[in-house]
């Protein structure tokens, strides 16, 4: 199986693992990229068994609504049971890098509104320590070189992601050569340079139950209690 259709094996596990939370009232968040758009796609069948889904990119909205799925602004909604997302890099303790497709921003709001996140990852976004696969920052374009310089404080080599703009208007660093051994403190350390709109290490707001594939099949994991 090549990475594409292991990626489509996600996608519809995921739809699967969704199907208790589906309810006529019920609003699905929808996460962004090439392993969310299969989910998009499995979720296709399923749009008479839930109310519509708040998407976390332009390009997922256009997906959602190209199948006939309702979409809907997360203003619109008071809660969201579940959102459904690919990352870049997940650890052990389901905490992940991601914005490889620039959508973190919004990605990191519609998980941050859902009770469940779902992740759908394959093998290789396996990792044991995160910060292989640059930490891309959402940065106000005006402030760019001041985080650059804030970020090199901190070990790291940022490179401006050319000709990138995210759905908000701003720019992409990506950051190589962090030493990322607590997730959750450069989160946070990250959030406080002025500047920067969100970064993509989702520690705060990780996975709660991983869907990843293994010799072809896909396995369930949900986070463990003590971590
Ligand atoms: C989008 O900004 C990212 O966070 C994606 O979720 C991540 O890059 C995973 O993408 P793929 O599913 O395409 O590997």
């Amino acid at each position: 199986m090549n990475q594409d259709e292991i990626k489509r094996l996600l996608g519809i596990a995921a739809a699967d693992y969704i199907d208790p939370w589906l309810q006529v009232d019920a609003y699905i968040g929808v996460g962004t990229g090439s392993t969310a758009n299969h989910f998009i796609d499995a979720l296709a069948a399923m749009q008479h068994r839930f109310a519509g889904a708040v998407a976390s990119s332009v390009a997922s909205a256009d997906r959602l609504k190209s199948h006939g799925i309702r979409v809907v602004e997360l203003n619109e909604v008071s809660s969201l049971a579940v959102y459904v997302d690919g990352a870049d890099e997940i650890n052990p303790a389901f905490s992940m890098i991601k914005g490889g497709g620039a959508a973190l921003t919004r990605e990191k709001i519609v998980a941050s509104a859902a009770d469940q996140f779902v992740c759908i990852a394959d093998r290789s976004k396996w990792v044991e320590q995160l910060g292989t696969f640059p930490l891309p920052i959402e940065v106000i374009p005006m402030a760019r070189s001041l985080v650059a310089r804030k970020l090199v404080g901190l070990g790291g080599t940022p490179v401006l992601r050319e000709n990138t703009r995210t759905d908000n208007g701003n720019e992409i660093l990506d950051v190589h050569d962090l030493n990322i051994t607590d997730p959750a403190h450069l989160e946070s350390q990250i959030n406080q340079i002025a500047g920067v709109v969100t970064n993509g290490l989702f520690a705060a707001r990780r996975a709660d139950v991983l869907l990843m594939d293994l010799d072809g099949e896909v396995h369930t994991q949900q986070r463990r209690a003590s971590d």
